[in-house]
């Protein structure tokens, strides 16, 4: 038996339906079973409630080898670290409680950097991953940089004023990869039963892209000129407590920024295992442009 957390949430989904469409026993984990797709429910066993719950997951994880783990983000959080941290401690007693054998953890790249050490989401990410590590379960934690699917959130900016913002360099060039790519590679090691110890599967999309040149694909792909616009911290931190982020979640997304502008997405070495295949251009065309012209 897999459990999967957050099957409604944009990486969970897409694991969920990639484990059935490999006929797995799955049992997910769902704060509102109604919010499953058509195509999912009555396939799968279900457990009411939120994963950051003692009772549901141990109810959840009785019987259970296999665990996929995803923090959900928590916006409104006093605390990245305990939305992380305290988030993940009924789990993490859990897994040893009820005897899981392996767990497949969603986390970030720049384990081991000093970069990392005071970088917001990722530092909070990374204190997340190290609380599993300790339980002592068979660990693959993938280590991811920024999302491709993060564009979506531009997609306003892009219609109204053919431009996308963020607070990175222009031309700091970084990998970046789908939530495809990522739910792919999460499937292929929840159905692998041979692996042990602990280890982290860096999933690094194809190539390493810069905000600039992200700009020039998208003017290619939706056929009109589109620029990125760097936004200085402060004011990116004041946008994003204008819409509602607390104070917490928003220096942490700040944090995070100014460790990647100064290399932690670029420590980690590509290697052919951790290039996985969609591009950001196939992304803008199956995804993105689809969700501008709408
Ligand atoms: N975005 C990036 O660039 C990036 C990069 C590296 C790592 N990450 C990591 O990726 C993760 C986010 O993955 P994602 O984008 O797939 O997430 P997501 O789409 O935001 O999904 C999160 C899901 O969690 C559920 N949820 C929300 N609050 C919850 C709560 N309190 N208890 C239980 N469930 C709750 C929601 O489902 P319901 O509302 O249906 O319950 C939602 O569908 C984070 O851990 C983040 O650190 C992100």
């Amino acid at each position: 038996m897999i459990v999967v957390t957050t099957p409604t949430g944009k990486i969970g989904s897409k694991v969920l339906q990639r484990l059935l469409d490999r006929d797995a026993p799955v049992r997910a984990i769902v704060r509102d079973a109604a919010r499953l797709p058509p195509q999912v429910q009555g396939r799968v066993e279900v457990v009411a409630g939120s994963h950051g719950d003692a009772d549901v997951v141990s109810r959840a994880f009785a019987g259970a080898k296999t665990v996929f783990w995803l923090v959900p983000p928590d916006y409104r959080t006093h605390s990245i670290h305990a939305s992380y941290v305290d988030f993940t401690r009924p789990a993490a007693e859990a897994f040893v409680s009820q005897g899981v054998e392996r767990v497949v953890v969603v986390s970030v790249l720049g384990r081991g950097s000093t970069l990392a050490e005071n970088a917001g989401l990722v530092s909070a990410s990374l204190a997340m991953r190290e609380l599993i590590a300790k339980t002592g379960v068979d660990l693959r934690a993938l280590a991811l940089p920024s999302f491709m699917d993060n564009m979506l959130t531009q997609v306003g900016a892009l219609k109204g004023q053919s431009a996308f913002y963020d607070m990175v360099s222009g031309n700091l060039t970084v990998p970046t990869c789908s939530t495809d790519d990522i739910a792919a590679v999460a499937v292929e090691q929840l159905l692998d039963d041979s692996w042990t110890g602990q280890e982290d599967v860096p999933v690094l999309g194809p190539e390493d892209l810069s905000s600039d040149d992200m700009a020039r694909i998208l003017t290619e792909v939706l056929g009109r000129p589109i620029r990125y616009q760097q936004v200085p911290a402060e004011a990116y931190k004041a946008n994003l407590m204008a819409h509602g982020m607390s104070e917490s979640m928003a220096q942490g997304l700040v944090d995070m920024r100014l460790a990647k502008d100064k290399g932690l997405d670029n420590v980690e070495p590509r290697t052919p295992r951790s290039t996985t295949p969609t591009s950001f251009r196939q992304w803008c065309e199956e995804v993105l442009k689809p969700a501008v012209l709408a």
